[in-house]
């Protein structure tokens, strides 16, 4: 028996349900640049309507302070009608409404109660469909889901079954590939993974704020000051020798797409410069770590890989990630980008 209720265990037909979609997307002077989320939202809401559900789908657009028209869901609902055979309103009407972005309340991020209260309305279920937005203590999630019976839509569903595998007794040896650019970012994230896998392998801006832990000179790279002494403590601490760093780097003059790629040792990063991605050694030692790994974790990108000159540990990382035969999962906003 699982810990939570699926659709397969509520009574859909004839009901009025409220589903929290992560339709969080790109938008392109007033148009969906990228609609993988409506996609993906999609198949639950049409199972939804097949089965007979009155069906009303919120989410959030972007972070707005108050009302801002520009991050409309309307241009969503639109893109939404042009991929279902169902009819789609905006605010009204149609097999499925979709209502204006959750964030123009500035209810919805305090969670106040009479935000959760109007949104739950007259809804007799609510299906959270949101894996993105389920660690937000938001109206649209936690506040809905404790005034209506709730539960977890397919995407969810899907998702938490994946995380368990990772979570509750994970294949060995498990590795973790962390990257991105700000590492008090995946500080939680980290804490809470180190005592858990075997190796934690650090790329992306993050990665030089460990080796100025180490005492390293690192140029003009990205470094968290604030963290620097407690990254020592972590590095120092018992589970420190699973933390793997680069031991060499691509360095760049200047933070920009024009920047020439050069690589060198993490020992010899010139003042002047700034790394921009993790070098071609670093990226052979994370391939052996990878490929003898059993479980993978990755979450963040090696380096710069929007830009052409900087984007090779990112790209090599993909690919060896994809390449393990173990269980493998990627995840954050800009690995999929990269991705
Ligand atoms: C995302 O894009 O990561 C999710 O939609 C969550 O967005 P948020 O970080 O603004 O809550």
């Amino acid at each position: 028996m699982s810990e939570y209720l699926t659709l397969a265990d509520v009574e859909l037909e004839g009901r009025s349900v409220l589903v929290r979609s992560d339709l969080n997307v790109p938008l392109d002077d007033g148009r969906v640049s990228d609609d993988f989320r409506i996609r993906a939202a999609l198949p639950t809401l049409e199972a939804l309507v097949e089965a007979g559900a009155d069906v009303t789908v919120c989410s959030h657009l972007g972070r707005p302070k108050g009302v801002d028209k520009s991050l409309s869901l309307e241009p969503v609902a639109n893109r939404m009608g042009e991929l279902t055979r169902f009819e789609v309103g905006f605010e009204n009407g149609g097999d499925i409404t979709v209502i204006e972005n959750t964030r123009f309340d500035e209810g919805e991020t305090s969670n106040d109660p009479l935000t959760a209260e109007s949104l739950a309305g007259d809804h007799e279920l609510f299906v959270q469909d949101a894996f993105g937005s389920v660690h937000r203590a938001h109206a649209s999630t936690v506040g809905v889901a404790e005034r209506l019976q709730s539960v977890a839509g397919p995407l969810l569903d899907d998702e938490l079954k994946a995380f368990r595998k990772l979570t509750v007794d994970p294949a060995r040896p498990y590795a973790v590939v962390l990257g991105g650019a700000k590492v008090s970012d995946k500080l939680g994230v980290l804490r809470e993974l180190l005592g858990k896998v075997d190796r934690v392998l650090i790329g992306g801006g993050m990665c030089f704020t460990f080796l100025a832990a180490k005492g390293m000179n690192v140029g003009n790279s990205l470094v968290e000051d604030d963290l620097v002494d407690m990254f020592k403590r972590l590095m120092e601490g018992p589970d420190g020798q699973k933390i793997i760093l680069p031991v060499d780097v691509a360095v760049g003059e200047s933070f920009s797409p024009d920047a020439q790629r050069r690589v060198v040792d993490v020992y010899a990063i010139p003042d002047d410069a700034m790394g921009l991605d993790i070098g071609p050694a670093t990226c052979s030692g994370f391939r052996n770590l990878i490929a003898t790994a059993q479980s993978v974790f990755w979450n963040g990108p090696m380096g710069v890989f929007e830009w052409e000159a900087f984007r090779y540990g990112t790209d090599f990382v993909a690919r060896a990630v994809a390449a393990s035969e173990g269980f493998t999962m990627a995840g954050g906003g800009d690995t999929v980008a990269a991705l």
